[in-house]
């Protein structure tokens, strides 16, 4: 497909828990660029399908409820952008494991992913993206600038959410984590459409043992070097 984007992009892709949400906010807080959340998407799709009994097999219904959906994403209160959806705060609510699963199978149903397409490249924007999601290297903005591929070992991915889960005042179970994140590696792996892989051209990071600092660090001096940029 040849993609012309509106403005330069930065793809972060890589597995749960893999940092890549941290890492895409800062360094898009570094560069003042916009910021594309694109598993909160999913997440929320999930949520309204939940809201309004859509069952996972039911492909059509979900392609029109994805369509009138309306996503707000307010600037963050503290770490993270809150999320309206049809005017509701769901912010807390899209967060919830529960919800994660749910978005993760849902990703696997092609018209799903279809259907959210034009509303991922629409946040597109000058002066610029970065995008962190699965696909975003790979199907999404397959012309990005720069393609970063996150990853951590499963062990320390799943102690980031349980961390991250605790911060929030949410229930976490360190097993239960790591048996989800197995099973959402293999569904989101695995998937015919769009399967999680590092893009050909992606810069592969693995994080096990690395700081958030060093990881942003390492992918702002890329985005100084291949795109041209002024990062200070
Ligand atoms: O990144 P996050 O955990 O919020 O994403 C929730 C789920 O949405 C993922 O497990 C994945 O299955 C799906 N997803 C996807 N493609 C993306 C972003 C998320 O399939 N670009």
């Amino acid at each position: 497909m040849n993609q012309h984007p509106a403005a330069p992009v930065i793809a972060i892709d890589g597995p749960s828990g893999s940092g890549k949400g941290t890492v895409s906010r800062r360094v898009a807080a570094a560069l003042g660029w916009h910021f594309l959340d694109s598993g909160a998407l999913y997440r929320i799709l999930a949520l309204a399908s939940k809201q309004a009994q859509v069952e996972a097999a039911d492909a059509e219904r979900l392609r029109t409820l994805a369509a009138g959906l309306r996503i707000e994403f307010k600037p963050p209160v503290a770490a993270e952008e809150q999320i309206l959806l049809n005017g509701r705060d769901v912010t807390q609510a899209v967060r919830s494991e529960e919800c994660g699963k749910l978005a993760s199978e849902l990703a696997v149903i092609p018209q799903v992913r279809e259907s959210l397409k034009n509303l991922q490249r629409s946040f597109c924007r000058a002066p610029g993206l970065v995008a962190d999601g699965r696909d975003m290297g790979t199907v999404i903005f397959p012309d990005a600038g720069l393609k970063i591929y996150l990853t951590a070992s499963p062990g320390e991915r799943a102690q980031r959410r349980y961390n991250q889960l605790k911060e929030k005042g949410l229930n976490a179970n360190l097993p239960a984590l790591l048996r989800d994140i197995a099973a959402r590696d293999a569904r989101d792996q695995n998937r015919a459409v769009s399967p999680l892989k590092p893009a050909a051209e992606a810069v592969v990071l693995d994080t096990t043992g690395t700081d958030v600092e060093q990881v942003v660090a390492t992918v702002l001096a890329m985005a100084r070097s291949r795109l041209g940029l002024k990062t200070g």
